[in-house]
């Protein structure tokens, strides 16, 4: 049976963020790269804003591939999906990757910030929520490299109001999963960038160990932004995951 990896991006991107890993995966997995409900060319849900309800469109998606058991991959709000899914769904999961994530709630100064945010988008369009992101999610705010920024960009555009609005609630309601790791039975592999602004390093050297079998791919030059900045080193920590689930 071929080893399956799902992949969940980030916000508020799509599934071209990882188009530069996809390639470098180990030949013979298969690799699944959706679009979120509510981003790139998925419909918002009908329902009100939950994590816990995308994370059982991912398992509902798995069965429809007809896929028992796969490897779930997730950069930074795809990660709280992941560890959702990982809740709701254990059998379903082969291994665990939390790529510029997290396993922790909102501050209440975050959560704030967040429905600060939708005030924001609803009144000024999905590009604030893009212009907001662009200025920390690399390492160095790097105008020599507008492709990379396009990325942030198109990704909000494509989300559209509602889509970021949507997000932005599900994260702020999310509860803590630091049990959700640190009782994980399947590998783990946490790849996190040196310089993140978002996530730092040093929180994420603490809960890389939490899992039995938990291992840290530090990428010392890349800020959130991980899959963009170095999908080299991203591909080899999920390669190097994938191995240790066969
Ligand atoms: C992301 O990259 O998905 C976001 O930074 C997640 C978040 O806002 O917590």
């Amino acid at each position: 049976m071929k080893t399956a990896l799902l992949l969940l991006h980030g916000y508020p991107f799509n599934h071209a963020l990882w188009d530069a890993v996809v390639p470098r995966i180990a030949p013979g997995v298969r690799v699944l790269a959706p679009d979120i409900p509510g981003f790139g060319g998925a419909p918002v849900p009908p329902t009100a804003p939950s994590l816990e309800t995308l994370a059982d469109g991912m398992a509902e998606l798995l069965t429809r591939e007809h896929i028992g058991r796969a490897v779930v991959a997730g950069m930074s709000m795809g990660g709280y999906i992941a560890l959702a899914l990982a809740e709701r769904h254990k059998d379903r999961l082969a291994g665990l990757a939390l790529v510029s994530s997290q396993p922790y709630k909102d501050s209440a100064e975050a959560r704030d910030g967040r429905r600060t945010m939708i005030e924001r988008v609803r009144r000024e369009g999905p590009e604030a929520a893009g212009a907001a992101m662009v200025g920390k999610v690399f390492a160095s705010p790097d105008e020599s490299r507008p492709a990379m920024t396009e990325i942030v960009r198109s990704g909000a555009e494509s989300a559209g109001e509602d889509g970021i609005c949507w997000a932005l609630e599900a994260m702020a309601l999310r509860p803590d999963r630091g049990d959700v790791l640190r009782t994980l039975d399947v590998p783990a592999q946490t790849i996190h960038g040196g310089r993140d602004r978002i996530v730092p390093i040093e929180l994420a050297r603490t809960f890389a160990r939490w899992p039995c079998d938990g291992a840290l791919t530090e990428i010392a030059t890349a800020g959130h932004m991980t899959p963009i900045e170095d999908p080299a080193a991203v591909a080899s920590g999920l390669n190097e995951l994938i191995a240790r689930c066969a």
